[in-house]
């Protein structure tokens, strides 16, 4: 980013498009997607993934974007530039980031074990019981106890604040544009190996062939969900990156290749864990550990697996490091601009937030010592209900009530002036159709349902 008058902006089009992917390439589609593919039927939810992220997906970044760069402002500020009764929603959407960066640093912590393990040699333990070893983890049976999970979870937390406070996101950033690609490398070539493993061809047909056996209203929840989590709609986020670029920046180019960027990663690491992990026999138990169970297996059986297994996970770690980097600077940004705190002691109350709902999250697993079982949890305690009440409920309340405030109070067109600025906004009719009615029809069907759902009502 370069100083530019009194707010610092992205370089251009490249600048923008490579900020806004790094932070939403990370656990979303490395971690999430896969399992979440796994758990809603395989083909059929990547096939609605890519469509409405294609569709409603883009449509969203583009709307917070153009927002964002209008206003000129981040998330709360865009909202309350208005008037003050809209401020709410800004609050909304800034409060889902600090929900998620605890959880967020507790998978982080999983991936650095992971690393740990995998560089001291110790692949073996990682595919024990035929992966059931991160279930083990997570639950406390291990030697180590809740002590291992926890203090992992705290290391990988402590490298997220000491880059927010010692701010060196921006050297992160430099690091990611290499080493992101080198992750794609990696993925193609761990992908092409496991096309040779005898017995794959039933989990590539998983993967890829739509079921539409497995079609239910709540595939579309799932894929809505995870389209907010990956693409980090809803937050606020991209408000504030929006208000960040300039204005000869192509809004609608950047957002389709922020988009196809996300979604080509996210396919790429569900084809590298959901057709293996198919074919080791995972259901859709113990979702949450699909990344870490499969792998290691594939790792072990391959050539130079240990040499591989270290590498991808350090790669992981980075991807993972970037996302969360930036989820807890939003959330610093956020209490900075809505209380007296300086920076300094913004970054402080984020510290404090990720450090305690993250150790409640790593001690709430079954069997914790903060565990506890409602049917909001998934079985995973506090970790679970973050991801639910953030994916089912705040997220498409907040994206509603933008939708609503965008094509109703301020107008479509206060956008479309502001896409238009770099160029022809060859989309305009559609856009406007979808934040006016396609996106909040839906988004509330999708409410409503997962509503229910989260209460254990069932339609279906
Ligand atoms: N999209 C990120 C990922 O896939 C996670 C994320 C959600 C995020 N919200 C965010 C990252 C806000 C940065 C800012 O891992």
């Amino acid at each position: 980013m370069a100083e530019n008058g009194e707010r610092a902006s992205f370089s251009g089009k490249i600048g923008f498009v490579l900020a806004t992917s790094a932070s939403a390439v990370g656990l979303g589609n490395l971690w999430r997607f896969p399992y979440e593919t796994s758990h809603y039927g395989g083909g059929i939810f990547v096939l609605i993934y890519v469509v409405l992220a294609f569709t409603f997906g883009i449509s969203l970044i583009l709307m917070e974007t153009s927002f964002g760069r209008r206003t000129g402002k981040s998330c709360v500020a865009a909202f309350s530039g208005f008037a003050k009764k809209y401020r709410f929603i800004g609050y909304l959407a800034a409060i889902i980031p600090m929900l998620i960066v605890p959880y967020y640093c507790v998978i982080g912590g999983w991936v650095l074990k992971w690393f740990f393990e995998s560089v001291t040699g110790n692949l073996g333990t990682l595919a024990e019981d035929g992966g059931g070893y991160w279930w083990d983890i997570v639950t406390g049976s291990t030697d180590s106890g809740f002590f291992g999970p926890s203090l992992w979870f705290l290391i990988f937390a402590a490298l997220c604040i000491v880059c927010i406070i010692i701010g060196v996101d921006k050297g992160i950033e430099k690091l990611s544009k290499i080493l992101m690609p080198l992750l794609l490398v990696m993925i193609v070539g761990i992908m092409v190996y496991e096309l040779t493993l005898p017995g794959i061809a039933d989990g590539i047909s998983f993967y890829l062939n739509p079921n539409l056996d497995a079609l239910g209203p709540d595939t579309f929840l799932g894929a809505v969900g995870q389209i907010f989590w990956s693409l980090s709609i809803a937050m606020g986020i991209l408000i504030t990156y929006g208000s960040y670029t300039k204005k000869d920046v192509d809004l609608t180019e950047s957002a389709v290749m922020v988009g196809v960027i996300d979604t080509v990663v996210a396919v790429m690491a569900g084809m590298m864990i959901v057709p293996v992990a198919f074919m080791f026999g995972f259901g859709d138990s113990n979702g949450m550990g699909l990344m870490f169970e499969a792998l290691p297996q594939v790792f072990m059986s391959m050539p130079a697996g240990n040499v591989v297994a270290p590498l991808f996970y350090l790669l992981v770690i980075f991807a993972a490091l970037t996302s969360a980097v930036s989820l807890a600077e939003t959330c610093a940004s956020v209490f900075n601009d809505g209380t007296r705190l300086d920076r300094k002691r913004s970054s402080g109350v984020t510290a404090v937030l990720i450090l305690v709902v993250g150790l409640f999250c790593a001690l709430s697993f079954d069997n914790g010592p903060l565990s506890f079982s409602i049917p909001l949890d998934q079985g995973v305690g506090l970790l679970g209900v973050l991801d639910s009440v953030t994916n089912s409920i705040m997220m498409p309340i907040a994206a509603i009530l933008t939708c609503l405030f965008v094509g109703y109070v301020v107008k479509t067109t206060y956008l479309e002036e502001e896409i238009e600025l770099s160029g022809e906004f060859k989309f305009k009719p559609v856009f406007r159709v979808m934040v006016k009615y396609l996106a909040p029809v839906f988004l509330t069907m999708i409410l409503v349902f997962g509503i229910l759902d989260l209460v254990g009502v069932s339609l279906w």
